[in-house]
């Protein structure tokens, strides 16, 4: 990946001007902004047409920059010496000093944190003082963004900048753990949890779909494409768009192929903007084939169950 500087200077003197860009990383591109500051992360609910309860997450360079901000523990040094920086998001107690605002946490004592990999956010990352509160770069509840151009059809010229980094390598969310007692995992994401639980070696729960949401965003209704989605489906029906994992070879106009053998993780990259082309093309309804239970197929099948709920 070729880091072009100055578009980095010039991300870095929007930021400190209190303003919002969108910034690559290795899940998804990010609505960023000041975390310090509460103008700023007030323009970002704006923006995204947020619900204000729904805290935002915010990005640390390393852990030696999150530690003024959050209280942490063993389980968190574990998962960060072997995942970081990555596609894992950790829920950690705010400290007392913490300078985050209470805009972007909506008063919770609770942070989301997440320590991205993508060498462009990364290099902005370490130039600024502050870290910064980055939400996907969509519309509220619709289908997350994976490259600039997504970011320019969500947004348009309502965006002051958005730093290109290509196309992000994961193209799913990152996963997101709360690390503060016993380890749950609230979002399924780009990191499997049979590699989580490999280090930490204990129980892990899985309340991805709890009784009773402890933030907004595990809310049913996400990642929509604003149609609707058929899941499990093995006819097709005439005017339907089809994505399949596996390349059949069938060359029928309509059958999107996310992998040419069935690979789970070229899928999951390709996932996005398979559905976002097929959005674009003006189709009235998705039909999705089954997918393997396993790997970040767990995470794919999360995404279409959700997204089905239009
Ligand atoms: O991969 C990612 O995590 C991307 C990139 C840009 O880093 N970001 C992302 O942000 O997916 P967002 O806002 O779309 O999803 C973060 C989720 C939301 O569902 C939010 O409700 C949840 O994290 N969240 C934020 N703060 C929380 C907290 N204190 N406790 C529990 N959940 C929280
Ligand atoms: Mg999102």
């Amino acid at each position: 990946m070729k880091i072009n500087l100055s578009n980095i200077k010039k991300a870095k003197k929007i930021l400190d001007k209190n303003e919002c860009i969108a910034i690559p990383t290795e899940t998804v591109y990010g609505l960023a902004a000041n975390a310090y500051s509460d103008l700023s992360c007030r323009k970002i609910f704006k923006l995204k047409r947020r619900p204000r309860n729904n805290p935002l997450i915010v990005h640390y360079y390393n852990f030696q920059d999150l530690k003024k901000d959050c209280i942490i523990n063993n389980d968190f040094l574990k998962l960060y010496k072997k995942f970081c920086p990555g596609p894992l998001t950790f829920i950690l107690n705010l400290a007392k000093k913490s300078k985050i605002s209470k805009v972007a946490t909506n008063k919770k004592m609770t942070l989301a944190v997440r320590f991205p990999k993508h060498p462009i956010m990364r290099n902005l990352l370490k130039k600024l003082k502050y870290p910064l509160a980055a939400p996907s770069a969509n519309i509220s509840s619709k289908l997350s963004a994976v490259t600039s151009q997504d970011v320019k059809e969500d947004f348009g010229k309502k965006i002051k900048y958005i730093l290109d980094g290509g196309k992000s390598s994961i193209g799913v969310e990152s996963t997101i753990i709360d690390i503060r007692g016993n380890p749950k995992i609230l979002r399924l994401g780009g990191l499997e949890i049979s590699k989580i639980k490999k280090v930490l070696n204990k129980k892990i729960v899985l309340n991805n779909n709890p009784k009773r949401i402890s933030a907004p965003g595990q809310s049913m209704l996400h990642y929509s494409p604003g149609i609707p989605i058929r899941l499990n489906v093995k006819k097709v029906r005439k005017d339907e768009a089809y994505i399949l994992i596996k390349d059949t070879k069938k060359n029928n106009q309509n059958y999107y192929y996310l992998s040419k053998n069935g690979n789970l993780k070229e899928a999951a990259r390709k996932l996005y903007s398979t559905m976002r082309i097929i959005k674009n093309k003006k189709f009235k309804s998705i039909a999705v084939a089954k997918i393997p239970n396993k790997g970040i197929g767990k995470k794919i099948k999360d995404i279409w169950r959700r997204a089905a709920k239009f």
